[in-house]
């Protein structure tokens, strides 16, 4: 059973996925992490996330480490992982560990919840449910610069919604796997809405499309 959650960044994706899979009790996937792990391998090797043949080593070389670096979050690595995630090889090789995890959820969990840009298209086509979350570049400036501080990192409103702005062009445009929502996906506009009403919403989509499917909570 396979949950993808795709949209740009802060529109509220990591706050549903972690809730879906605590309700359901299935694994979780944060597939950003992935590309933010190889973008900042390659800025730690000194080398250009634009440069394919960096990072492609960079992917292949990826260590459960990789994952825990401190710099993940920052904006820094946010640049670089749109950077990489752009290189059709890089995404190939992340997309095999990212089937294997949908076929045999880590724990014996019947299920997985993935986030991401590309999981209900490419990733997990097949997925039961798909959801596509979006909200307006200015409120999801303003998320993405109260988590920052929340991590203790400086946050200036004006420059977190230009890379905001720049890394959305850079994922929709590009030319493989591009950001988009898959078309049997529900889209929810989160704008407007706090955590509990987009899991209310996701929790009635997902009844709808699969009631007798799902483990109950
Ligand atoms: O979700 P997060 O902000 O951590 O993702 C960082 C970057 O990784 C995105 O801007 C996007 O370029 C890339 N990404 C991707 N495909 C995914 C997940 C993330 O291309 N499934």
């Amino acid at each position: 059973m396979i949950i993808t959650v795709d949209g740009p960044a802060a529109a509220g994706k990591g706050e549903l996925t972690q809730r879906l899979a605590k309700h359901f009790g299935f694994a979780r996937l944060d597939t950003g992490k992935l590309y933010r792990a190889v973008g900042w391998r390659v800025l730690a090797g000194g080398g250009d996330p634009e440069n394919e043949a960096a990072a492609v080593d960079a992917a292949k070389a990826l260590a459960a480490d990789d994952l825990e670096a401190p710099g993940l979050r920052s904006e820094e690595a946010a640049e670089a992982a749109s950077k990489v995630a752009a290189i059709q090889a890089v995404r190939g090789v992340l997309l095999e560990f990212q089937r294997h995890f949908a076929a045999a959820p880590p724990g014996g969990r019947k299920g997985a919840v993935f986030d991401g840009r590309d999981t209900g298209t490419v990733v997990c086509p097949d997925a039961m449910i798909k959801l596509f979350l979006t909200a307006s570049p200015e409120v999801r400036a303003i998320r993405r610069v109260k988590q920052l501080q929340e991590q203790g990192a400086e946050a200036i409103h004006g420059r977190v919604l230009q890379e905001l702005k720049e890394r959305d062009a850079r994922d929709t445009t590009r030319n493989v796997a591009p950001l988009k929502p898959a078309e049997d996906a529900l889209v929810i506009d989160t704008s407007d809405m706090d955590a509990d009403a987009v899991f209310a919403a996701a929790l009635d989509f997902i009844s709808s499309q699969a009631p007798d499917q799902l483990p109950k909570s």
